[in-house]
């Protein structure tokens, strides 16, 4: 058997790899007009970062993480997620010393080891932004509009965004400590008793319906919040609303990763049965202290590329892109010396701006004429021995099947201005 990928990943291949360019394209073009800067960072880190940066308690870090020690000896870990990546950076070259808030935006792939199905793979992609050292609701309102602008430009209609706040360090430990007492009274196993005292608020987000039962009653962080969180989660409401942005309100909302401070949000997508986040992302006030930084009050998203592109199939919004031409003009060469020739052409007509492709490995006039067919081209241009005695080449309109015999010469001006419209 041929090897195949690893269980969990996939390839993108052409045509519907064009998808997953347009969709990182659209979905970051918001960010960059709003000013934020591009950031690469390395898809491995030292284990160190995501163990303090997404916490130990995360399923991220207790259950997925490629961890591997190198040759060296360190412990070295496939990025899950950028964030705690772009913080570290931010803090290593010192750019929160400059204007505040720093915007950076980023684009790759992340590794994950969960449990693979459709929407969720071991190796996906994420666009990201993120904004750091400011402590301003209009940052977060900002980030969140950012996103929406990004799926409205893909034509996504079914996109819906629930939003919640998690508090503070003032306010969080009050409400953690309320949450325990009630999870604690509750019947539940033991791995989930473990997790009421590691990270209780984890155990909001339980799929198992019997478990969503008993949390009926549970306390909500909206009403343990601190006059400051309140007020900051009002505004930051309050400019949604002013700006036509439809949330709703989800006190439930839990998100994956423990640095989140205040802010939390979700894209949903009801076409992507059970993997239906299509992005998320939220405040993160205390990550930069837990990597060694100074306080650097921060916000961010990340947007699954892939899952997006499911969101669009789901609605349809590929009609027909299968049959995308690849380029515009194919070469048909007939004949050692014509092959010279179109090379030439063809390097040609690409340096004048055109797509352009030709016929390789000396196929016979058939099997060229059914590769121009496939190539999607609306004209072939067509070289025999007799042409290139005339110094001409057979100029064919695919559509119409109309041909004519056009010097040489004149090849590339003629055919751009067809093309050129
Ligand atoms: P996250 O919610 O873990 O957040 O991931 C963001 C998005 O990445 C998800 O909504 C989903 O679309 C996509 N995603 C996550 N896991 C998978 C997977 N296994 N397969 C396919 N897609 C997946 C973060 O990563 C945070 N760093 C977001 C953030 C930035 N918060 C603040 N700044």
């Amino acid at each position: 058997m041929t090897l195949q990928a690893p269980k969990g990943t996939f390839d993108w291949l052409p045509p519907r790899s064009e998808r997953a360019l347009a969709v990182r394209e659209a979905l970051t073009a918001p960010a960059r007009r709003a000013g934020y800067g591009y950031i690469e960072t390395p898809v491995f880190e030292d284990t160190a970062l995501f163990v303090r940066g997404v916490g130990e308690s995360t399923d991220i870090v207790s259950k997925e993480m490629y961890t591997f020690e190198d040759k060296g000896g360190r412990s070295i870990t496939l990025r899950p997620e950028g964030t705690a990546s772009v913080v570290r950076a931010v803090l290593q070259h010192g750019l929160h010393n400059g204007q505040l808030p720093v915007k950076l935006w980023y684009s790759g792939s992340q590794f994950r080891y969960e449990r693979a199905q459709k929407g969720r793979y071991r190796h996906f992609w994420q666009v990201g932004a993120e904004a750091l050292g400011s402590e301003d609701p209009a940052l977060d309102a900002e980030l969140i509009l950012l996103a929406v602008d990004g799926y409205a430009a893909l034509g996504l209609t079914g996109v819906r965004l629930l939003i919640n706040t998690l508090g503070d360090r003032e306010c969080r430990p009050v409400y953690r400590a309320a949450l325990q007492d009630f999870l604690r009274g509750l019947d539940l196993d033991e791995p989930t008793r473990q997790r009421i005292e590691i990270n209780p608020l984890r155990v909001l987000d339980d799929k198992r319906p019997e478990v969503q039962e008993r949390l009926a009653g549970a306390p909500l962080v909206v009403d343990h919040l601190c006059g400051a969180c309140k007020a900051y989660h009002e505004e930051v409401r309050s400019l949604l609303t002013a700006s036509g942005v439809a949330y709703t309100d989800d006190p439930r909302l839990v998100r994956g990763l423990d640095y989140y401070t205040r802010t939390t949000f979700e894209f949903v997508h009801d076409g992507l049965g059970s993997q239906s986040a299509v992005g998320g992302g939220g405040r993160y006030d205390g990550l930069s202290e837990m990597l060694g930084g100074p306080a650097l009050p921060s916000v961010g998203w990340a947007l699954g590329v892939d899952r997006t592109v499911l969101a669009m199939e789901a609605e349809g919004l590929f009609p027909g892109d299968g049959e995308q031409a690849r380029v515009q003009v194919y070469g048909v060469p007939l004949g050692e010396e014509a092959r010279r020739r179109m090379f030439l052409l063809v390097t040609e007509l690409r340096r004048a701006g055109l797509a352009a492709d030709m016929s390789f490995g000396g196929k016979g006039v058939k099997g060229a004429m059914k590769g121009a067919d496939r190539s999607g081209a609306s004209h072939a241009v067509i070289l025999g021995e007799r042409d290139i005695a005339a110094g001409t080449a057979q100029v064919k309109d695919l559509v119409s099947g109309e041909q004519a015999a056009v010097p040489l010469a004149e090849i590339v001006m003629t055919l751009k201005e067809r093309l050129d419209k």
